[in-house]
């Protein structure tokens, strides 16, 4: 029996399958790479020593999402593949929730008609909004989402915790990601945005490699420690581990009758500001990286991090690399491809 990760070839999907591949798991995989590359499948494939079955297929072909599951033992799905940048998901709204959620509602359709009815979705930290406290436990008021994107995340869960209320032979699991950076420690996997990043993490390394000029540092009139936003950063093969944990998690839940829809927030528990980023990969480069301070991005919140308490008691899972660690691993990825991976 196989795991399908949807959006396998992508950042954290190709950290995932790594470590599900080392778990023992046999994976297959289904990408259209719109905002991934083949390649990544390869560097999975080479880290591992192990084939892994690629399907270049879109969520919104149903026909062809079917062909996979005729074509292989499906057991359970970590669904990843989705739309994933807040800002365009501002200007092209009607294109994130037509992907994101007809995408989801596709892939069901399509487990239910081949009883395959286990399922882990990424979700994101975006779902709560601007905290109404920190550190974020699983119960903190949800739906405050102020753009289509996290929207799109929020409306999965509700989706998804609906489905499993009408037949309760579904399992299903809720992730909730913090700020997930870093990279595979062979320098092989890592962040490889198209484009100008919008994320800090390869913005900074981009500028270390050259390709960029200095990085925008958005507001320092936070109140937080130096007056820039304050984030949970995950080490991305932490964060790849826990959904090893939680395909664990779901073949309990087989086992049970109620409670089928559990949420884990998987992040560190620590809060590190842009500044404090900014220095950390400086620390790993070995030179100071420029940056200047600019205006508040809109839609940002000051400060997120996690409580994460519950996947500890109940995944067994607990982050364990630190912000250095992290960060000597993004710039390792970038160095060892300044051009990312095509
Ligand atoms: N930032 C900068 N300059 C940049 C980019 C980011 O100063 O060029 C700052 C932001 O203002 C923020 C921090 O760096 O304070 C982190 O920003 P990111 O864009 O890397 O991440 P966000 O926290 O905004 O968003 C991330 C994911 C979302 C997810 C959210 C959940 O990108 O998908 O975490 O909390 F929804």
């Amino acid at each position: 029996m196989a795991v399908l990760v949807t959006g396998g070839a992508g950042f954290i999907g190709s950290h995932t399958c790594v470590e599900l591949i080392n778990a023992g798991y046999e994976v297959v995989i289904v990408d259209n790479l719109y905002n991934s590359c083949r390649e990544a499948v390869n560097r999975i494939e080479k880290i591992t020593g192990k084939n892994v079955k690629f399907y270049n297929v879109d969520l919104l072909d149903k026909q062809a999402l079917e062909n996979v599951f005729k074509s292989e033992s499906i057991d359970s799905v970590i669904h990843f593949a989705g739309y994933k940048a807040v800002g365009e998901s501002v200007r092209k709204p009607l294109e994130y929730y037509h992907n994101n959620i007809t995408g989801t509602l596709i892939l069901c359709d399509v487990m239910r008609n081949y009883g395959c009815k286990s399922i882990v979705f990424s979700s994101s930290a975006t779902v709560y909004g601007d905290p109404a406290f920190v550190p974020i436990t699983e119960d903190c008021p949800t739906g405050g989402v102020t753009n289509p994107y996290g929207r799109t995340k929020f409306m999965i869960e509700q989706i998804l915790s609906d489905v499993s209320v009408s037949d309760n032979e579904w399992n299903v699991i809720l992730l909730r990601y913090f700020n997930p950076i870093g990279g595979h420690e062979s320098g092989l996997l890592g962040e490889n945005p198209k484009g100008i990043p919008n994320n800090l993490l390869p913005y900074v390394t981009q500028v270390a490699v050259g390709k960029l000029e200095k990085v925008g540092v958005f507001g320092n009139d936070y109140d937080t420690k130096d007056g820039t936003g304050v984030r949970d950063y995950i080490h991305v093969v932490d964060l790849a581990k826990g959904h090893v944990c939680a395909l664990k998690k779901i073949d309990e839940m087989k086992k049970e009758t109620d409670n089928k829809v559990k949420i884990y927030n998987l992040g560190t528990g620590n809060g590190y500001s842009v500044l404090e980023v900014i220095k950390s990969v400086s620390k790993a480069v070995g030179r100071d990286i420029p940056y200047e301070i600019k205006d508040r991005r809109p839609g940002d919140i000051a400060t997120c991090y996690a409580d994460p308490a519950k996947a500890k008691a109940e995944l067994h899972w607990e982050a364990t690399k630190d912000i250095d660690e992290m960060c000597a691993d993004a710039w390792r990825f970038q160095k060892q491809n300044p051009d990312g991976i095509q």
